[in-house]
């Protein structure tokens, strides 16, 4: 059965183009299905209007506030790092090497050479300039240990000179000097005839040359000792060389009272491996 002519017309689009004369539209014209109908909102505000109102809001004080929260902690976070795990708030006892001014002079411009006259200057007094101290011929800054070795403190004996001779006697005022020349003696024992004749002529005399090895020996060795200390210390820095001219050492010097004291005896041959 054949559809209706009326229904053809609606399921096939007709694409050629028509003249329509309005006063002759018929019933099956008006059928013509319109567009659904725009659904209306309800109305809300807009976003704008909304940025509006949070902009009123808005108060500096709080961005100040975040910002300072930040800086505090990218500081505190700093600070951590820079003193190894040491201070939050850049409290550090000992600043790394690369935070001091003679470390960054070192590396630019080598080992620096000092005279005893050049040395003299860094001694403490003058309290804008770095503290120097010597020891074996090696000078180091000792600023961060003021305490000690600026004016008034235990050790300034030591400051601004090679005292190499006061580190191994302990008469830190009276040998402020490198000058070893004699210091062994501290360690050799007391010559006693009534003791010393428990050995013949000849085992004294090797036993003797033995105890003068032995005492040079226990003087390198406490130079060492602090030179050591000062080299292997995160507090101080290595900054140079002293050059010292020839006849620097002046008069030979008496041991000192403190070290003269410290000597002992020979230990009889009965109590000697004891
Ligand atoms: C040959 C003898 C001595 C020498 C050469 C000597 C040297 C020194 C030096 C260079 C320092 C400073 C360390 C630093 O820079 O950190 C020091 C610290 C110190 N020394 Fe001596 N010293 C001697 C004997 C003595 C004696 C006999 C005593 C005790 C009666 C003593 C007690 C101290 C004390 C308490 C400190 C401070 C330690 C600290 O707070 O870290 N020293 N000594």
């Amino acid at each position: 059965m054949a559809a209706p002519e009326s229904t053809a017309r609606q399921r096939k689009p007709n694409l050629e183009p028509r003249i329509v004369d309005v006063t002759d539209l018929t019933d099956e014209d008006e059928e013509t299905p319109l567009p659904p109908p725009k659904k209306i909102r309800p109305i809300r505000k807009s976003k704008k209007h909304l940025r509006v109102e949070e902009e009123d809001d808005y108060s500096p004080v709080l961005d100040v506030f975040r910002v300072l929260t930040f800086l505090l902690l990218a500081s505190c976070g700093l600070s951590y790092l820079v003193s190894g795990g040491e201070s939050y708030f850049w409290g550090m006892k000992h600043r790394p090497d690369y935070l001091k001014l003679s470390w960054w002079e070192m590396q630019y411009n080598g080992p620096r050479s000092f005279t005893l006259g050049e040395l003299a200057d860094y001694d403490g007094t003058d309290a804008s300039k770095p503290i120097y101290l010597s020891v074996g011929g090696k000078v180091f800054d000792v600023s961060a240990g003021r305490k000690f070795y600026g004016p008034g403190g235990s050790y300034h004996y030591f400051a601004g000179v090679d005292a190499s001779r006061g580190f191994v006697t302990g008469c830190f005022r009276e040998d402020r000097t490198g000058d070893l020349r004699g210091v062994e003696e501290m360690f050799l024992p007391i010559d006693d005839p009534e003791i010393d004749s428990h050995w013949t002529a000849a085992e004294l005399t090797k036993k003797k040359a033995d105890e003068l090895a032995g005492a040079k020996k226990r003087v390198h060795d406490s130079v060492q000792h602090w030179v050591d200390f000062f080299q292997k210390s995160p507090k101080y820095q290595f900054v140079g060389e002293l050059i010292r001219e020839p006849g620097w050492e002046g008069e030979l010097k008496v041991l000192c009272r403190k070290a003269q004291d410290g000597r002992t005896y020979r230990a009889l041959p009965s109590t000697e491996s004891a």
